[in-house]
């Protein structure tokens, strides 16, 4: 059972890989190269085909700006199944944006430090790996160094993200106090989207909800995606505790491989300085005690954002609380989201009014982030409930197929396979594939 569904988890990368080297999120619905989709997907590869993990990897890095940002989408080819596209964000206007492709101007999590490790882990031919890690390593380090230096404004340790579709959990209710904000100035933009040809539209983000997601870019470009005016600037700037989790442990594993490589002391010591004011700062500013959980922080308004996600949790991927602090979150975790009547992990607190169980990031179960979950519970020695998210994440995909999200209320798959977004979808198969070869 678990090998055929391991084959079908195979053909759905294999289909979705393009002979120019990048792998699309899923057909119609995600038609280009998204970075932190490229690194769990790299991952996946790696289990069965070495070469195309290695050639997402380098495909991405090949389109990294000459300051060191890595872009969140490569607009590789034409599609017009996709709203907004290049003409809308004209990463251009940067004077250090990528000349070989047009990109987005703004980026995902930090993802690849920790994606180069587990190539390495996964790898059966090390010597290999280890020097194609050699040729790429030095970008991944640049991309920190651009965030330590670009992202951090009152230098904390801590970087922000500068619009919702940089942290990758595009509509989570933790923005919604952030669109209260910007309710006033915001136009209503004219836009034809195109997700909502392709998904059913109760399960995306809203039209209004866009109108903030242009407005933002619209505001960074008529800055030319200068970094100190966005800091300045933009209505949306925040401290998001998976996107810093992410960077924290990309730090510790590029330590680790350097370390393996050799001669490269002083990246090492610079590594280890961020390391050290990022995991205090992180601890301090972005836990929450009476919630037992790490929370947003809103730097523009200047207030923390109290509501728990999925995100919440990515903290024990990073290693990043002591063990006491992880046995408060294990606790937030089996209260608030762990219920026998759902499935682990809804992305949103299910106890909150604004849960939604089937609206994209509102409420619904995503296999990276249960992937993320699965690994930070078993740094910590919670063997039992890590083996529970990796059974559940199986069992989901089992029921419904490779989709990009599912419900969590478990008494709902009685009735019908409720698996949401986009199907075959890239990132479910490559992390289920990790999930069982592990
Ligand atoms: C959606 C997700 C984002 C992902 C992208 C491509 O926008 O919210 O995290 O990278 O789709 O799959």
């Amino acid at each position: 059972m678990e090998r055929k569904l391991r084959e079908k988890a195979k053909k759905v990368l294999n289909a979705n890989y393009n002979e120019e080297g990048f792998t699309i999120p899923c057909e119609g619905l995600y038609p280009f190269q998204w970075k932190w989709d490229s690194g769990f997907i790299a991952i996946g590869f790696a289990h069965f085909d070495m070469f195309k993990a290695k050639k997402e990897v380098t495909t991405l890095l090949d389109a990294q700006w000459e300051n060191g940002f890595i872009p969140h989408i490569v607009f590789h080819n034409e599609s017009d199944s996709y709203f907004p596209g290049p003409d809308f964000h004209k990463s251009e206007l940067h004077p250090l944006a990528s000349k070989k492709y047009k990109t987005t101007g703004i980026t995902q999590p930090p993802v690849l430090g920790f994606v180069l490790q587990e190539l390495y882990r996964i790898a059966n031919d090390k010597i290999d790996v280890l020097n194609f890690i050699k040729t790429e390593i030095d970008k991944v380090y640049n991309n920190h160094k651009y965030f330590y230096e670009n992202r951090d404004p009152n230098n904390e340790g801590l970087v922000y993200i500068y619009h919702n579709w940089e942290s990758g959990t595009d509509n989570s209710p933790i923005w919604d106090s952030v669109w209260e904000t910007m309710e006033k100035d915001t136009p209503h933009y004219k836009f034809e989207r195109r997700d909502t040809t392709h998904v059913d539209a109760s399960q995306r983000p809203s039209s209004r909800e866009y109108d903030y997601y242009l407005h933002i870019i619209e505001i960074a470009k008529a800055n030319n995606y200068d970094d100190v005016k966005i800091a300045e600037l933009s209505p949306f700037l925040i401290q998001d505790p998976l996107f810093n989790a992410m960077l924290i442990k990309s730090n510790q594993a590029l330590i680790d491989l350097y370390k393996i490589i050799g001669n490269n002391d002083d990246k090492i010591k610079t590594l280890k300085d961020w390391q050290s004011k990022s995991k205090p700062a992180f601890n301090d500013k972005l836990f929450d005690k009476e919630l037992g959980a790490y929370v947003h922080y809103d730097l523009r308004n200047e207030r923390p954002i109290r509501m728990i996600t999925s995100s919440s949790f990515s903290p024990l991927f990073g290693g990043i609380p002591s063990q006491e602090r992880a046995g408060v979150l294990v606790n937030t975790l089996k209260a608030k989201f762990g219920g026998d009547d759902k499935y682990l992990c809804a992305s949103f607190d299910p106890e909150n009014e604004n849960f939604n169980p089937k609206k994209y990031w509102r409420g619904p179960v995503w296999v990276n982030l249960n992937w993320l979950l699965y690994y930070g519970l078993m740094n910590y020695g919670y063997d039992d409930l890590a083996l529970r998210v990796k059974n559940d994440t199986i069992e989901l995909i089992t029921k419904c197929g490779f989709y990009e999200y599912f419900d969590p209320r478990k008494e709902i798959y009685k009735k019908e396979c409720s698996g949401y977004g986009g199907n075959n979808f890239s990132w479910t198969a490559a992390l289920l594939i990790d999930l069982l070869d592990n």
